[in-house]
Formats: C-alpha cells, structure tokens, sequence
C-alpha cells in the first residue's frame, strides 16, 4: 500500500497569503484538507511582490499556521504555488507536425513534441511561460480529438492555451518563497487552479465562465468544448467595495471591509436579516464609535457590484468567446463571492444562470472546503496538469533549500 503524500498549496493573492495542508490517499485516490491558514500579506499588491521580506514573513506564517493546524508543523518544504494577478497574461496558440514514419501511429512522444514546438512563440524577453495546455488535437484537419495517442495520421495540430508571466514578478515570487526556507514544486496559474476544482468537467463541455473575485483582482476564464479558451485579469475586486465603504462611513479599510462581510448584500433587496436595524463601527482614528442604519449601505455597495460585473460582461464581449457560456452559465469563487446576494445581482446584470463554485472531490475540514476563500489553494493541491508541459524550466527554478525561516525567532529578535 502506497503511503499517503503530503502536499501543502501556496496561493499568492493579491493581499494575503493562503497556504493549505492535505493528505493525498494514492490507494483510495482521495485528498483530505487537514490544516489551512490565511495571512494578511502587506509585501503583495494586486499579486505582485512589493516587498520580498514581508512576503517571506507571511509565508512562514501562513505555511506554519496550517501544518500546526494539521499536527504536522515543519513538514512542508516543497509546495505549490498559485501566482496571479495583472503580469500574467495569455493567449491561444496553434502548432503542427508531419509524422513522415512508415507507420503512423501516434505515440506519447509525438505528442509532447507537437505541443512542445508551440513554445516556440516568440514572447518578450522579460516574460516566461508558465503553462502550455492542449484543448484540441486535429488528426489530417479533423478537429476535436481529445487524445491522440495511438490514433494514425499524417499531419499532427494541436491548439493550446499559453500562460505567460512578467519574469521580474516571478523572480520575486521565487525569493520570497525561498527566503521562507521552501522549495517550488510547481508554479501554477491560480485561476486554472480554481477552475479545475470548482468548474466541472460537463460545463467545460457545454461552455461557460468561472468568476474569481478576489480581493485586488478578478480572474475570469471561459471553458468551451472542454477546455480553457479565454482567460483575463481584470485589476478590480470586492476591496474596491470596502473602499466606497470606507469613503462613505469615514472609516478605515479594515473596518468597512467588516462591515460589507458582516451587513452586506449586492443591494438592500437581496440583504438578509433586518435592513433597518442600526450598525456600529469605529471611526478612522480607530475609537470614536459611530452608528447607521443598516439600510444606507446598499447605496454603496450596490453600484460598485453593478459596475464590477458590468466590466465583466463587456470583457467577456471582447473575448468572442460570450455565446459559448450560457450552456453551462456562470461560476461564481473567490472571497468576494461571499457578499450576500451576489450571484442574484449577477444573473440580473450578465443575463446568465449563476451558480456558487465550491471545490470539488476535496474532503476534509469542512470550514475550509466549504469557503470560497480558499478555492485557488484547494485547486493547487488537486491541480491535474501538474508539471506537464512546463518541467523544462522547472529544474532550473530549483533554488537549494535554505534555511527554513522560522517566523517565531523572526518575531523575538
Ligand atoms: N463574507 C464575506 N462577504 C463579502 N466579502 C467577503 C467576505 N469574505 C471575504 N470577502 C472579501 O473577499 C475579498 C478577498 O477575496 P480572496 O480571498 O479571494 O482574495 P485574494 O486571494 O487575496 O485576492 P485575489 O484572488 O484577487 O488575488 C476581500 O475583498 C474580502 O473583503
Ligand atoms: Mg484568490
């Protein structure tokens, strides 16, 4: 009997850092959550490293914070990293090649090759891929087969979808990774990530858009004919609503980002509970305390929903890709999807079936499987594409292990 792994996920998000802890049965082919944590990450900004020192510190927290969760502390040195944010950026892509052998059967090598030889692309110097994934093999110009291993043709194509990342942004990444003591085991996009748990396989087919509303960025990405065809960050999220708040009620950020997840709602009719009752918050010094009835909120909140999904809409306009998604509708992630109401408001506004995404074939600690906040994270730990088609680059990403930081003698000293 094979021995459980233990694989732990990093997810970089825009401003903090989420690490998962899991326990992978080969024998029964199960993946168990046991430990998770969130660290708020001020070396982050929509994504990218500003400060590599803060970055490493909360990623020591946040890795330690889960293993001591999951009675496992000081076991992860290897993991898996989600990155994100506006640096990535994608497109698809179209390769080709002859099989001039007498038999032509097509073997697993034939097809690494093909989908090899789209890498070719020529990409800035400052930019690196990160991900090359197959949607479609065309066998002699007959589109749509899924593997073509074994099946005779002439002429090999295959489409793909490239991801490519800014170099820079990457490097820090990596530093601050390191400089916390762990070794990259994989960088993933964390949008595909979440998209592999939360989309299934049957909205894949029938087409459809994954919404992951973070808390700096939105990702969006849509699925046709089985495979990601389009995807895009835009550089707005549910922190511009805590931020009209914090405007609006005069207060700090972190005390109108508590009060939209307390009170909130997409719009006074979609709120739950009492809209008349009164709310109690601090003012900016952090003291004065000040009150509203609940109900003037929603005049806040209300129009920077509708703005946000309308960017959405006309991204999703831009992509061509907009009459392949409403089979499958939309799925709707991330820490902001938790605003009550919001996927109400977001089939009024797109004119769409929206539906909740929560990550699937995951067990475990139910508060975490069940919260939309650690989705990416969760994705990392299940993600199925791991390593195939970007191992090149993977081995030469392999830093050393340093010394593992440790973040309670960083806070004595
Ligand atoms: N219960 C809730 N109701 C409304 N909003 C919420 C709730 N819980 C979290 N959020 C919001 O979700 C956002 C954070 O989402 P998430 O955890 O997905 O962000 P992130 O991963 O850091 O960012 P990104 O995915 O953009 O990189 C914040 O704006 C936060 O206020
Ligand atoms: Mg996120």
């Amino acid at each position: 009997m094979a021995k459980p792994d233990i694989i732990t996920g990093l997810d970089i998000g825009s401003s903090q850092v989420v690490a998962v802890v899991a326990r992978h049965d080969p024998d029964a082919e199960t993946t168990d959550v046991i430990g998770a944590a969130r660290q708020p990450c001020a070396g982050l900004k929509g994504g990218v490293v500003i400060n590599i020192d803060e970055t490493a510190r909360s990623i020591t927290r946040a890795v330690e914070a889960a293993e001591e969760m999951a009675g496992l502390v000081g076991h992860s040195k290897g993991v898996l990293i989600g990155v994100r944010g506006g640096h990535i950026q994608t497109f698809n892509h179209h390769g080709a090649m002859n099989i001039a052998r007498t038999d032509k059967e097509i073997t697993a090598s034939d097809r690494d090759q093909v989908v090899e030889s789209t890498k070719a692309v020529p990409i800035s110097p400052d930019r690196e891929i990160v991900h090359v994934i197959p949607q479609d093999f065309i066998l002699d110009r007959q589109n749509g087969v899924p593997n073509p291993i074994g099946m005779e043709a002439m002429l090999l194509e295959v489409d793909v979808h490239i991801v490519t990342a800014s170099q820079s942004h990457l490097n820090n990444v990596w530093k601050a990774i390191a400089r916390a003591g762990f070794d990259v085991e994989e960088p993933i996009y964390g949008l595909l990530a979440v998209g592999d748990t939360v989309v299934t396989q049957e909205e894949k087919g029938l087409g459809c858009l994954l919404v992951d509303l973070g808390g700096q960025t939105t990702g969006l990405a849509v699925y046709a004919e089985g495979s990601v065809r389009f995807t895009k960050e835009l550089a707005v999220g549910s922190d511009a609503i805590s931020h009209d708040l914090s405007h609006a009620l005069r207060t700090s950020l972190v005390q109108a980002q508590k009060v939209k997840e307390m009170y909130g709602a997409a719009s006074r009719t979609l709120a739950e509970g009492n809209v008349d009752e009164e709310i109690e918050y601090t003012s900016v010094d952090g003291r004065t305390p000040r009150r509203l009835k609940r109900a003037a909120i929603f005049d806040y909140i209300a129009p920077r929903v509708e703005e946000i999904f309308s960017l959405i809409s006309e991204e999703l306009q831009r992509s061509n890709y907009a009459d392949h998604v409403a089979g499958g509708g939309v799925i709707l992630t991330g820490g902001g999807a938790q605003l009550k109401g919001l996927a109400q408001a977001a089939e009024q506004i797109l004119d769409l079936p929206v539906r909740m995404g929560l990550p699937q074939n995951i067990g475990g600690v139910p508060d975490i499987v069940t919260n939309p906040g650690y989705a990416t994270a969760l994705g990392l730990i299940t993600y199925r594409h791991l390593g195939d088609w970007a191992r090149s680059r993977r081995a030469s990403r392999r830093v050393g292990l340093g010394q593992r930081l440790k973040s309670l003698v960083e806070d004595f000293f």
